[in-house]
């Protein structure tokens, strides 16, 4: 068997920042307001999915050092493509000079976590290289007289080169994980065609700190760890409020946590991997290190991965 590990990450962010202060010059609300109850202070807005996944996918190939040529296969984490049809990822990877197999998967802000998942899968049946993407632009869809919504959400792209590893499985990469999809929930957060977001924030903040703590106990468990072993959590950023919770309820410190909120807001599956790379710019993380993966979104979806860092 073999192990697939994150050997390149990349991300981008449009170029227009959209402030508290400016959101306070549209809306009834006050920066106070919005950073007490999100953490957020400003979100980048404005972005196209399939260029901020181009930018990021190239920045993460870089990184690894591989050839887009050299790449299996092509797996795009969207809630927002660019068209109906085609896929999103047949645009990113024809502007990448990719010739591998390519699709997307939507499942909102826990998209990326489930392709990390996915990649794994085939890297154990034999792909070499997969590139990981998680891309969205929820600016198109944001109602801008909606208060409840438009403080929190944003446009990005964030991007992994997973590799396989002979001989490493269950040492190294992934070692636990858990996906979910409870579409009872559905209501309580969608977006109908030509339609913005509709959300039941309170609910949606209920049900999240739930899913994740539980969904991150049960990956812990698969990979044969506790909280305890973590030795950082990169979770999805929707809500530094969210993130507290859940960390104080699994027994996790906040210094653990890699948290961006503040200047990226919620750009649905594109915040994990961005904060991934945080974390790696800021020389957070270290091979052997045990990273959790966690993330909830509309559905309702979960995803939780834990995996083990590092390339040999
Ligand atoms: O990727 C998944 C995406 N979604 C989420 O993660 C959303 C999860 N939920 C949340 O983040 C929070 O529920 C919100 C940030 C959306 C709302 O925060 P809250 O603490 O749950 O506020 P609330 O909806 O309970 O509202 C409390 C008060 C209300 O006023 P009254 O009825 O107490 O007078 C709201 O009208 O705050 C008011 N309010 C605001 N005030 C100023 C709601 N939004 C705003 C606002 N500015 N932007």
């Amino acid at each position: 068997m073999r192990a697939g590990v994150i050997t390149g990450v990349g991300g981008a962010l449009p170029e227009q920042t959209l402030t508290n202060a400016d959101l306070e010059s549209m809306m009834d609300t006050s920066d106070q307001w919005i950073v007490e109850r999100t953490g957020i202070r400003e979100r980048r807005v404005g972005g196209v999915t399939s260029a901020l996944a181009v930018e990021a996918g190239g920045k993460a190939l870089a990184a690894a050092g591989v050839d887009p040529a050299d790449i299996g296969l092509l797996i795009l984490a969207t809630t927002t493509p660019d068209r109906t049809v085609p896929a999103t990822s047949a645009s990113v990877s024809e502007e990448l000079g990719m010739r591998c197999g390519a699709f997307d998967v939507n499942a909102a802000c826990a998209g990326w976590v489930y392709a990390l998942v996915a990649a794994q899968g085939f890297v154990a049946t034999g792909v070499d290289k997969v590139l990981v993407i998680g891309a969205d632009t929820l600016s198109r869809f944001t109602d801008y007289t909606d208060r409840g919504t438009a403080i929190l959400f944003s446009d990005g792209a964030g991007a992994s080169v997973v590799e396989g590893r002979e001989g490493r499985e269950g040492s190294l990469g992934l070692l636990g994980w858990d996906l979910g999809c409870d579409g009872s929930a559905e209501s309580i957060l969608y977006c109908d065609y030509g339609g913005l977001i509709k959300m039941e924030g309170r609910e949606v903040f209920r049900r999240a700190v739930r899913v994740m703590v539980d969904s991150s106990k049960r990956s812990l468990e698969m990979a044969g760890v506790t909280a305890h072993d973590v030795d950082l959590v990169i979770p999805h950023q929707a809500n530094i409020r969210i993130i507290e919770s859940a960390n104080q309820r699994l027994g996790i410190p906040m210094e653990k946590s890699s948290v961006i909120i503040d200047r990226i807001g919620n750009s649905s599956s594109a915040t994990i991997p961005l904060a991934l790379e945080a974390a790696i710019a800021q020389g957070r993380l270290h091979d052997g290190d045990v990273v959790l993966f966690t993330g909830f979104g509309a559905g309702m979806t979960w995803a939780s991965a834990v995996v083990r860092w590092g390339q040999t």
